[in-house]
């Protein structure tokens, strides 16, 4: 009876730290239908891809620590693959996304689940097709709470709201880049802006924006993402201040601003106090340019409403910064620091075992074909990258040879005045798929600098698999003698994705602790394209628990 009795206790006991141990973390199972949808912006209807016919697509909710399983099955003509973007994917290097790098696409009628672990993150990222200029239309938000119990390090708002910025074009994106491409000169620019899908009344078409309800004297969290294909975007909100708390899912020293500035894949969570009392407020977005690319000057806009307040009462405008509003972008950015608490320190690597210097930018290849005779490239160190069509991380895994090659240049082959006016003669780049390999936990820098071979441009670049600590920044050419000296080894902001000054230079640093291939490329989907993309191999470490785990069985082939 009594061993009956104590079995039974044992059995209470561990059911219950069974239970536990399930809501401290959980699996989350999502399921994505790739599905056409017409829709109707600008006052016409177009049918575009989404995700279970939703745009912006749905928000993955999840906490620090879960494992998130998401089967997406492909219903549309084209290939499909996701990518989410920011998560570290520890080990998991299958389920990144970026078609060819580290998975062949998901094609029509087949299906891919993808499983990850969101260790030590939280915060808001995005999710987005990655495969040609799909993520258009096929991009979502991913919202990861801090563990159970854990609270924000700043006082709790009282709400949160999720913001995706977009754009918007009349025709299909698919065809705008293939005309592009063939004709070797720059696609056509969006037709919209939009907030949550929505691009507000516009000229020639009045229809209903995007309108946030809010109650006077209440705090809210605003996870805003950048989804936009090609622009770096401003945000402002009339009448309100703006404290950002955490960028690219890492905590940041709290400032106020009343401009956000967020390039494509950037994330900034901001809150909002709604201190106005009533009445509506403008918010709108419009494109950062500081030099002579071509943007689409359309400014999307929505509207901040308090609770009581009438449809048809005036709305308080805003003014945006101008286009090239570079002083804008510089304080934003300056602004931005790590937390760097006890309880989420900034690890910034002190030593250097790979030194890299990465000159990014667009230049002009001949092209018997093209309109101008010549066609638009894109490179890093004289690369233009050539996608594969064996899935670089396979070819890895499963030493497949000829499919890339590990000779990615350290530094540009030759160097030049990257930021003068003067343009190079040698400035034909090299087609290839290479790759820079690094052993596992090597802690690597890479000053990414910007070169004005047609015009000096803002690349906001992003990098798969880890988040880096942007150390310094400036403009014109990087020094390797007096600029490191002003590096910033203490509290700088931590990120996934970093906007390189126009006609100059950042400087990140990053420990290769994550093993497998990992894609680094311009977040302007335009220049991805046009060849400003490279790739990491790590190699696995020795340890238990350093390598990369087997690829599931429903991979997708080629
Ligand atoms: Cu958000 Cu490789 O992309």
């Amino acid at each position: 009876m009594g061993f009956r009795i104590l079995a039974l206790i044992l059995i209470l006991i561990s059911t219950t730290f069974l239970y536990l141990a399930c809501v401290e973390s959980r699996v989350r199972h999502y399921k994505f239908d790739v599905v056409q949808k017409n829709i109707t912006r600008l006052c016409t209807s177009k049918s575009i891809i989404t995700v279970n016919g939703k745009f912006p697509g749905p928000t993955i909710y999840a906490r620090e620590d879960d494992t998130v399983i998401v089967r997406v099955v492909n219903h549309v003509k084209d290939n499909v693959t996701i990518h989410w973007h920011g998560v570290r994917q520890l080990r998991t290097g299958w389920a990144d996304g970026p078609g060819y790098i580290t998975q062949c696409p998901i094609q029509t009628g087949q299906s891919y689940v993808y499983k990850f672990t969101l260790t030590g993150q939280r915060g808001t990222l995005l999710w987005h097709s990655h495969i040609n200029w799909q993520r258009a239309t096929v991009h979502g938000a991913i919202v990861i709470l801090p563990k159970r119990g854990t609270p924000y390090p700043f006082p709790k708002p009282d709400k949160e709201k999720i913001i995706v910025l977009g754009e918007w074009w009349k025709s299909d994106v698919e065809a705008v880049i293939d005309q592009a491409m063939r004709l070797g000169i720059p696609p056509n620019v969006s037709d919209a802006h939009t907030i949550m899908g929505l691009p507000g009344p516009v000229q020639n078409c009045p229809s209903q924006g995007y309108s946030l309800h809010v109650e006077n004297g209440k705090t809210y969290m605003l996870r805003i993402i950048n989804a936009a294909v090609n622009e770096d975007l401003f945000f402002k909100i009339a009448g309100h201040q703006l404290t950002v708390v955490e960028v690219d899912a890492s905590y940041t020293k709290p400032f106020q601003t009343d401009t956000i500035f967020i390039a494509p894949g950037q994330t900034t969570n901001a809150i909002l106090t709604a201190d106005q009392g009533t009445g509506n407020y403008l918010i709108a977005i419009s494109p950062f340019m500081d030099t002579i690319v071509a943007t689409d000057n359309v400014t999307a806009t929505g509207t901040l409403r308090y609770n009581g307040t009438l449809a048809f009462t005036a709305t308080d405008v805003t003014v945006l910064p101008p286009r090239n509003a570079t002083p804008v972008t510089t304080k934003f950015m300056d602004s931005l620091r790590s937390l760097d608490s006890r309880k989420y320190p900034a690890d910034v690597p002190e030593s250097v075992d790979h030194s890299l210097v990465f000159a990014i930018g667009v230049g002009i290849n001949p092209c018997a074909t093209c309109t101008n005779g010549t066609r638009v490239v894109a490179d890093i160190n004289n690369v233009s990258f050539v996608m594969p069509t064996t899935a670089l991380l396979q070819a890895h895994y499963y030493n497949i040879s000829g499919v890339y090659t590990d000779d990615f240049p350290p530094r540009p082959p030759t160097p030049f005045d990257y930021t003068g006016a003067a343009q190079p003669a040698n400035m034909q780049t090299k087609n290839g798929t290479r790759v820079y390999r690094l052993g596992y936990n090597s802690t690597v820098q890479i000053v990414l600098q910007g070169t004005s071979i047609i015009a000096p441009e803002s690349h906001p670049t992003h990098l798969h698999g880890f988040n880096f600590y942007v150390v310094g920044k400036g403009l014109g050419n990087y020094d390797p003698v007096d600029d490191p000296k002003k590096f910033n080894l203490v509290d700088p902001v931590e990120r996934n994705t970093i906007s390189v000054p126009t006609g100059g230079w950042t400087a990140i640093r990053f420990r290769a602790d994550n093993p497998g291939v990992w894609f680094l490329h311009c977040h302007l989907e335009v220049h991805t394209t046009w060849g400003l993309k490279m790739a990491f191999l790590v190699e696995n470490g020795e340890g238990p628990n350093q390598s990369i785990i087997d690829p599931p069985l429903d991979l997708p082939k080629c």
